[in-house]
């Protein structure tokens, strides 16, 4: 297993190219099932999770084709097409490495009648239920049985009805799986207190693109009539919001500069507002934003929320920066319930932190120092890659696979801006 090494305390500064959304991929993949039509993405991320979600394309009945890419350029295209779905069944041993295996059961669902996917397992960072999934497929007009450990999901008469459902609470992957079974539904569906994350409305702008038909785009109303077919097309992933926060956090924890080219600065003013708030500059360019740090860090408040809100995909990054600001400042947890896996590990690196249930409190000014670290899940482990940078001495954050489900070729990119880092190879 890799692990990767960091000698800290150098200021970044220069340019990191942000690469195409891993959240936005995962859901614009299972699209491919919409259609017998050729489905094209292009700025797909090379990370383990697309690779993931690919192989269980393929394994119903999907094939995948991907461009070369040229040496040195990121992202890549891939062509899918479904001209039959071979099988109607996600398996447990795919479902288990990646909890977004259940972004198969709507589309899957619409387009063939019936779907079956194994149950997602346990999770790192909380309890992560699939009921609101459930629920809104059963309001489309699916039934739904659970036998096994698996879910099946049928729709009587081979299609689904359509119909209205209201979210209890805010769900990213339970709204996309409500899209994509809508779409190809009888008749029309209106989902209230949907989830509106650029990510959703990158879904939906791929869908419209195959010729679905969808109002309310971006709001929190999404009404849907749903067609006959839909179509191949050609699509590209938007860039990614949390990958370019994760790098201003960078800049802000070494005192540098980093030019985040290619980020789209409309979908992430939670988070240049709070990079503002704790004192960072930042600057529209015009291949993306340039964040800089010219002055000590100050304390933030800051509560994770649904979009447009702060993103739980921030919290651990800005913490890790924030135990070097100047004060104390106060996080809290709203989306996921032990979330905070982090802390004993950035506590080890001589940060000064408090959890009181689903709030932390930071106890800024650390000096953080190098150490043996690991964590447990995607974000959590980058907010210890940016302890490490700010770190004397050395670093070494084990179980690299996390960070390889998320951040495409994370130490060429901080290398590029000045960082010692290096990818271990322990056999
Ligand atoms: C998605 C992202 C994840 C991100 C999260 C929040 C993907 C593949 N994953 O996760 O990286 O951290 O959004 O932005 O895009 N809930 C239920 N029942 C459900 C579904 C969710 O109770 O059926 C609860 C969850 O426990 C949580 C809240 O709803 O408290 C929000 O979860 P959700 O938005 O669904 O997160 P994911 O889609 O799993």
């Amino acid at each position: 297993m890799d692990s990767i090494r960091i000698t800290g305390g150098k200021r970044l500064e220069g340019k990191i190219p942000i690469s195409g959304a891993k959240n936005s991929a995962l859901t614009l993949l299972p699209c491919a099932l919409l259609t017998e039509g050729k489905l094209t993405l292009g700025n797909l991320p090379r990370l383990a999770d697309v690779d993931n979600f690919s192989h269980l394309l393929n394994g119903l009945g999907v094939s995948t084709k991907v461009a070369g890419v040229k040496k040195g350029e990121f992202g890549r295209k891939m062509t899918l097409s479904a001209r039959e779905i071979a099988s109607t069944v996600a398996p447990y041993d795919m479902v288990r490495k990646m909890r977004a295996s259940i972004l198969v059961l709507g589309p899957m669902l619409a387009r063939a009648g019936e779907s079956t996917v194994s149950l997602p397992g346990g999770c790192a960072i909380g309890d992560r239920p699939i009921d609101l999934h459930l629920k809104v497929l059963e309001a489309l007009g699916a039934e739904i049985e659970l036998a096994a450990g698996y879910v099946k999901a049928s729709a009587p008469k081979g299609r689904l009805s359509g119909g209205d459902y209201s979210f209890p609470v805010v769900s990213v992957g339970a709204t996309e799986n409500g899209l994509m079974a809508a779409v190809l539904a009888s008749g029309r569906s209106e989902l209230f207190n949907a989830a509106r994350e650029p990510e959703i409305v990158d879904l939906c702008n791929l869908l419209v693109a195959m010729g679905g038909k969808i109002d309310g785009i971006g709001s929190s109303h999404l009404v849907i009539d749903g067609v006959e077919g839909l179509d191949g097309c050609s699509y590209d992933v938007m860039p990614d919001r949390i990958e370019a926060g994760s790098y201003a956090c960078a800049a802000g924890i070494t005192g540098g500069s980093i030019e985040l080219v290619g980020a789209r600065p409309s979908d992430m003013l939670a988070i240049t507002n709070a990079l503002a708030a704790a004192g960072l500059v930042i600057e529209f360019t015009e291949n993306g934003m340039r964040v800089t740090a010219d002055k000590p860090l100050r304390p933030l408040a800051v509560s994770t929320a649904p979009y447009p809100g702060f993103p739980t995909d921030m919290q651990a990054q800005f913490m890790a920066m924030l135990s070097v600001a100047e004060g104390q400042s106060f996080l809290e947890e709203t989306i996921f319930e032990n979330r905070y896996m982090h802390v004993p590990e950035l506590r080890r690196m001589g940060a000064d932190i408090e959890v009181h249930g689903r709030s932390a409190i930071v106890k800024g000014g650390a000096k953080l120092t190098g150490a043996q670290v690991m964590a447990t899940d995607l974000r959590a482990s980058m907010s210890l890659v940016l302890a490490g940078l700010a770190a004397k001495g050395e670093t070494e954050v084990l179980r690299v696979y996390h960070l390889d489900r998320g951040y495409e070729r994370l130490e060429e990119k901080l290398q590029g801006v000045g960082a010692t880092i290096e990818r271990v190879s322990l056999g």
